[in-house]
């Protein structure tokens, strides 16, 4: 699948980060743990060098699993070596650079788990990634959707507060917004289980144009790893959801 990516790179990759943006820039003692990682797991940064592409990640067998551990424990112990020794001008100056590292890390844990879901999601089998866990309490149906109208004309955007904040909702900025409403919660699943049934999938009214084109080109039904009632794979009287637990009904009351 060429916009996944094999957990072992997720894993470079996230060092590689501290690397290429941390310890090269702010560290000028630190050597590289292999000059050849700086291609091979850049992502997207134009900036930081060339890059090996995406939809050919799934081919590298090499470095190993242990390599990719050695090289994290070589860039871990250069970022720790750095922020022991960083005097006040230093550390001001790395420190943003460092914090991002955390947050870009974050989200690669959550994108390892979104491609093992998907790898999975291909095999016949339907496998679990991991055990289930205690299911917790079923949520009750929650009351009717009430609309809500929002500011319209000239609004303010964007990222203000102190702390951190993603490049994306940088800079703060003005837009228009034509006026509109918005439910107070978030769609269940039963609701939507009830747009499909009602025939959603099927009427062009419902869709942008966009979303409408792909769902044809992609002969979409229903959301991902949602399996229809009597779907093959693990017939049921129900809908059902695939995820990293593997199949269970779905809980129409969730949102
Ligand atoms: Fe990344």
């Amino acid at each position: 699948m060429p916009d996944a990516s094999p957990t072992k790179w997720h894993l470079a990759h996230t060092s590689w980060f501290f690397e290429a943006v941390v310890l090269a820039a702010h560290a000028p003692g630190h050597q590289p743990f292999d000059a050849r990682y700086f291609h091979l797991f850049n992502s997207y940064y134009e900036a930081l060098g060339t890059r090996h592409p995406r939809p050919l990640r799934g081919l590298l067998t090499r470095p190993s699993l242990e390599d990719v551990h050695r090289y994290r424990a070589h860039v871990d112990a250069g970022v720790a070596r750095f922020i022991e020794e960083a005097d006040d001008a230093a550390w001001q100056a790395a420190a943003p650079e460092i914090t991002l590292g955390l947050h870009h890390e974050e989200q690669h844990r959550e994108l390892i788990l979104t491609d093992v879901l998907h790898a999975f999601s291909c095999n016949p089998l339907l496998p679990a990634y991991r055990e289930p866990g205690p299911r917790g309490l079923r949520l009750a149906h929650p009351a009717p959707v009430r609309w809500l109208a929002g500011p319209e004309g000239a609004v303010r955007v964007g990222h203000e507060a102190d702390g951190f904040a993603f490049d994306n909702e940088t800079p703060r900025h003005t837009t228009w917004l034509q006026p509109y409403r918005i439910a107070d919660r978030l769609v269940t699943c039963g609701e939507f289980a009830e747009f499909i049934a009602d025939g959603g999938y099927r009427a062009p009214a419902h869709w942008l144009s966009d979303g409408w084109a792909l769902a044809q080109a992609r002969g979409w039904q229903a959301p991902a790893y949602w399996l229809a009632p009597g779907d093959p794979r693990a017939p049921s009287d129900a809908w059902q959801v695939f995820g990293l637990e593997g199949v269970r009904e779905l809980d129409l009351a969730r949102r």
